[in-house]
């Protein structure tokens, strides 16, 4: 095991990011005492939950480090205060939408939940504390955080009651996990980006992933470029996926098809043969979030060109969605009143209960405005959070949350396969046929099912790409 002086980890926020990293930092160094803290009472009575599968955050192999870690080493809990008070690093994973109104709404990042956090450090920190970003971020905003750190008057006042010299580092190490797969991504990461201003912290941070990284693989830059490529990695990941799901329009208007094309390009070593899966477009809380920073970013510094480019790629996203839609409702003989469809799928993607930005979001909205009556069925996403991402309010009876795939494909006019979980592949499309109304389709947007059989058993088959 790596010695270090590190003795006392707090993280704020137990998130999707906050809650699976600190587990395996927990798990890989057990000398170091880990306080995962929260001002969400509810989150944080989920991470202590007896049974395991209430857990607020789904995510394979979690339960097992929960269970070894949680208690020996590993904490939960609403002591902000204390725990800022005791740490040595402190983590700052707390979420940074995008701004809805304001300066730099629809762009710029929400930090006010940075800065709320950064003052509360700023009041309870003791001595010298590294403070690290974990959250995704625009660039320079640890020139934010650092100011407030250091200019807050109760610090000052603090300071001169206790006696007590506090000092800070800042220090970036943003997350390159991706939910579904994120034990095995901080077990094994392709990097570990460590971005500072001074090597004793960057050391510091580097020696608590040294007890189970690599030196080779942990990469040590200056504070801005860490935080730049956070969003960059991000862009080029989600550019990928625009660029397949352009010219999944072209296959299907051509008779190409996507997956051989994909396959075809993606043997070129140059290009790789990952992420390159058409589909309804990129959800979750980072791609579309991280590229509106970048855009954001890009037309401060008067760079409108190089703006409009990655701005393309929200744009490609959001017409993916509408295409599928589109495409839907024309099937359907232009009219989706009086019909029911079930959608197979809400969470962004596979293996996770997270719904931020899924599509499934706007493709089903699309629907219900245009009278749909929709039947949902998703494995890990809960009726409420369903509810409340669709502003149900507006649809009332339209919207009917299932307990099986089978209930809201029965009597439906077509299924809309919008997340690949497994199970959907696994399913009794044969039973499910004859329990449809006729015609029966089905609207593979993840291409994840076998449409040949699909069309033996005499369903109408739309997939994606084809
Ligand atoms: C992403 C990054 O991968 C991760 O490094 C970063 O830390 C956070 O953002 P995540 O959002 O959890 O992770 O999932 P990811 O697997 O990247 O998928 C994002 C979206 O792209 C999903 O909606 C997924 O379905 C979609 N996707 C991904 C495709 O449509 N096709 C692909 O080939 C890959
Ligand atoms: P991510 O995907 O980045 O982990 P989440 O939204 O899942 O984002 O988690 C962020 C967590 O941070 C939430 O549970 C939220 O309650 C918590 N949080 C936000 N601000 C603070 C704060 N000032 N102190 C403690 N926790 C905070």
């Amino acid at each position: 095991m790596v010695s270090s002086n590190i003795k006392n980890i707090c993280c704020i926020g137990a998130g999707y990011v906050g809650g699976p990293t600190m587990s395996i930092i927990a798990l890989k160094c057990p000398n170091i005492t880990v306080n995962v803290v929260d001002i969400n009472s509810n989150r944080i009575k989920a991470w202590n939950s007896e049974n395991l599968a209430d857990l607020p955050v789904f995510e394979p192999g979690l339960d097992d480090v929960i269970r070894k870690c949680r208690g020996r080493n590993l904490y939960f809990s609403t002591s902000v205060e204390d725990s800022i008070a005791m740490a040595d690093i402190i983590f700052i994973s707390v979420n940074t939408p995008t701004k809805e109104t304001g300066l730099g709404a629809g762009f710029a990042s929400d930090l006010k939940w940075i800065e709320s956090s950064a003052r509360t450090i700023a009041k309870f920190a003791k001595g010298h504390t590294i403070v690290v970003e974990k959250s995704t971020l625009p660039v320079k905003t640890a020139e934010t955080i650092k100011k407030i750190l250091y200019s807050l008057q109760d610090f000052e006042e603090e300071k001169n009651n206790n006696n007590l010299q506090k000092t800070f580092s800042i220090v970036s190490n943003p997350e390159f996990l991706s939910e579904g797969t994120a034990i095995n991504d901080l077990l094994n990461p392709d990097r570990v980006l460590i971005g500072g201003e001074d090597n004793d912290s960057i050391d510091k941070v580097s020696s608590i992933y040294n007890n189970w990284i690599a030196s080779n693989k942990i990469i040590t830059t200056n504070l801005w470029s860490s935080e730049l490529s956070k969003l960059v990695a991000n862009a080029f990941l989600a550019q990928r996926i625009s660029s397949i799901n352009a010219i999944s329009s072209l296959c299907e208007s051509t008779g190409a098809n996507i997956q051989e094309v994909a396959m075809a390009i993606g043997s070129d070593s140059r290009i790789g043969n990952k992420f390159l899966n058409s589909g309804p477009g990129f959800g979750g809380s980072c791609f579309k979030k991280d590229i509106l920073n970048l855009v954001y970013l890009c037309r401060y510094y008067g760079l409108n060109e190089v703006a409009d480019y990655w701005e393309a790629v929200v744009k490609i996203n959001s017409w993916q969605q509408k295409r599928i839609s589109s495409i839907i409702v024309k099937n359907l003989f232009g009219t989706l009143a009086n019909k029911k469809l079930a959608i197979l799928g809400f969470s962004f993607k596979a293996d996770t209960n997270d719904t931020r930005e899924s599509p499934s979001i706007n493709i089903s909205q699309d629907l219900l405005q245009e009278g749909a009556q929709l039947a949902f069925y998703d494995p890990r996403v809960k009726k409420e959070q369903i509810l409340k991402e669709l502003n149900s309010e507006k649809y009332g009876e339209n919207i009917q949350i299932c307990k099986t795939a089978i209930d809201a494909a029965t009597g439906a006019d077509a299924v809309i396969i919008l997340t690949d979980w497994k199970e959907f592949l696994e399913l009794n499309w044969s039973f499910i046929y004859k329990s449809m109304r006729k015609p029966s389709w089905i609207f593979d947007a993840r291409i994840c099912l076998d449409n040949s059989y699909l069309k033996d058993l005499g369903f109408n088959v739309w997939t994606l790409g084809s």
